[in-house]
């Protein structure tokens, strides 16, 4: 969602901010913007779309020596992409930068009758509110604390002030924020990738904690309390987050994730055995059922978890939608073990809702993509998915590797119960993944040539079976995420009960069909629908006479490995379809990596 840059110091602010912003595009946005304090001065720049737009504007803008400055990416939430209402959001002689929500903001802009608003941010409460306490208490420090300490909702806040040139005020709650420093420099961002290579040492700021920074001081408060933190060395190599010769990062990540699984894997997948050193005996102890909680791809991925866990541990497992979950008055019940998954960790239902099941007194377990970021600090345990920074918006890699992990813990919860050849046989699948996943020149071009098909027609549906059926969840979701073309995923045999009334020529199925799981089944479902003379392709290791295309796997001796296979293949089909039609593989329309609000 929104990104947060800020820096205190002697390099060239403007292209560390831009730069900084430049890092966190991935994230999605509608306007950004920037503010400096040199000098006395205050500079601002914002512009509305793309980054472009914004270094076009601060194009003859120096910032040479000392001082101050923030940025932000901005995702509209309360008001619409306007340059009034993007970041900073100004008061007299004050800006600053957030992300997340002011819940009480009408209340605090009733309490601010006097003041002027210019924009319709809930963000804008905050400058104002701290100038009426700077007022009253003579004091940025005093009023920078009392001014956060009246927000209600989710934060991370950037301030500056004429009031105190030379400082940067920072809090955050509910969404996140890192400090870095160098020598005297001090830089702030809601995620690494824009201190790599400046700040030596991070600090990820915890919920409820503000401070002030200055060159060389970074004074941390909880509450009224002083505090010291400890810093840890960023490690992350920038090189890994490049896009190295491809055409968008989604293909580079599509590519990648033959590389990654074997990360995913290292160390776990063992010659005769599953080893999870997050996991052990007593964490588990009796744990009867699990719960699957994610959002978007991250659910898709949880609900093949689902089917892997009852097929092989035959543990009791369902999967449920994060924000359905949330209001729903569950039931727990702690003999239920609470997994959530997420790709960036921050995804404000899914957060939500680990903080309910462990308020329950719940076992949670966070299968996660980002380390240290909040949904890994709240779990009891954490399986990283190790699958590296993901920038395309349209989630690939994330999603293999977390299903991964899903099928790793499923055999874990199984393997002291399973046959001796039943365990092998997943272990020896497991280790042909790196191979099925791996993206072949002659595949990819056939799609492309394929792609060109499917730009129009009224609708596709994702139909499979079985785990095969989140899997045509997923691929509906990546067409629609970056083709904008209408696309749902539905379970094969549910298609007769309503769906199949749409067909006609113009709706296009997209046939998941395994050889290893219920080929039969899923056949005569396809055949229903070559009947009424839906265009089908079909994606199969078993040729099929009745498609119209035909995208042929590999004859794989596990289903797994099919399902694997044709994640892929749906990946390419949606990025060559969003290609030809000239939308932005990254960055898709409306769109978010990280959604940090409700
Ligand atoms: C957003 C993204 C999706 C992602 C979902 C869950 O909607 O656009 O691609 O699947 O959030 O994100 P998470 O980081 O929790 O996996």
């Amino acid at each position: 969602m929104c990104g947060i840059v800020g820096y205190i110091g002697e390099r060239d602010i403007k292209k560390f901010l831009l730069e900084g912003l430049k890092e966190l595009e991935y994230r999605g946005y509608d306007s950004a913007g920037i503010a400096i304090l040199q000098e006395g001065k205050l500079l601002i720049f914002k512009a509305v779309g793309k980054l472009e737009n914004l270094i076009q504007k601060a194009k003859d803008l120096k910032t040479e020596g000392f001082g101050v400055g923030i940025g932000h990416t901005r995702w509209a939430t309360h008001g619409k992409p306007t340059e009034l209402n993007a970041h900073p959001q100004m008061g007299e002689f004050s800006y600053v930068v957030h992300n997340g929500i002011i819940e009480n903001f009408k209340e605090i802009k009733s309490f601010l009758k006097e003041k002027q608003f210019l924009s319709q941010t809930d963000t804008e409460v905050i400058v104002h509110l701290f100038e009426k306490n700077l007022e009253e208490l003579g004091n940025p420090k005093e009023a920078f604390k009392r001014t956060v300490k009246t927000l209600k909702g989710a934060y991370a806040i950037l301030l500056i002030t004429k009031a105190d040139p030379n400082s940067i005020y920072f809090a955050k709650k509910g969404s996140p924020l890192i400090v870095g420093r160098d020598k005297d420099e001090v830089f702030f961002s809601s995620s690494d990738s824009p201190l790599i290579g400046y700040a030596k040492e991070v600090y990820y700021l915890e919920d409820g904690e503000w401070g002030v920074a200055s060159k060389g001081k970074i004074e941390i408060f909880e509450g009224s309390k002083r505090v010291e933190r400890e810093f840890k060395p960023l490690t992350i190599n920038k090189e890994l987050a490049q896009k190295g010769g491809y055409r968008f990062f989604m293909e580079k990540e599509i590519y990648e994730q033959s590389d990654v699984i074997i990360d995913t894997m290292m160390g776990r997948v063992k010659e005769d055995r599953i080893e999870l050193e997050e996991l052990d005996k007593e964490f588990l102890e009796g744990v009867e059922n699990i719960k699957i909680c994610a959002c978007g791809t991250s659910y898709n991925a949880g609900l093949t978890g689902a089917y892997l866990i009852e097929k092989l541990a035959k543990i009791p497992a369902n999967a449920e939608i994060a924000s359905e979950f949330r209001y729903k008055e569950p039931v727990l019940l702690n003999n239920t073990l609470f997994i959530v998954i997420s790709q960036s960790g921050e995804t404000a239902d899914t957060l939500e809702a680990l903080k309910m099941a462990k308020s329950e007194g719940l076992k949670t377990l966070a299968i996660c993509n980002v380390d240290n970021s909040s949904i890994v600090r709240l779990a009891d345990r954490t399986i990283l998915t190790r699958a590296g920074i993901e920038k395309g918006v349209a989630s690939t890699k994330a999603f293999t590797t977390q299903v991964m992990v899903l099928w790793m813990l499923a055999l874990y919860l199984a393997q002291e119960n399973l046959k001796k050849e039943l365990k092998e046989n997943e272990l020896k699948a497991m280790t042909k993944t790196p191979l099925a996943l791996k993206v072949s020149t002659s595949l990819h071009e056939r799609i492309k040539r394929l792609s060109k098909r499917y730009l129009h027609g009224h609708g596709f549906f994702f139909i499979g079976r079985d785990i095969f059926y989140p899997l045509a969840l997923e691929g509906a979701l990546k067409l629609k995420e970056i083709s904008y073309l209408h696309a749902e995923g539905y379970p094969a045999g549910e298609m007769k009960h309503g769906p199949i009334a749409l067909a006609d020529p113009e709706l296009f199925t997209i046939a998941l069909m395994p050889k290893n799981l219920l080929y039969e089944k899923i056949k005569s479902n396809v055949e229903e629908l070559s009947a009424r003379d839906s265009t089908i392709c079909a994606i199969s290791p078993v040729e099929f006479e009745l498609a119209d295309d035909f995208i042929k796997v590999n004859n794989a001796t596990h289903y797994m490995l099919e399902y694997y296979e044709m994640a892929v293949v749906m990946q390419l089909l949606a990025m060559e379809i969003a290609i030809r039609l000239g939308n932005d593989v990254d960055m898709p329309r409306n769109l978010a990596k990280s959604v940090t609000v409700e």
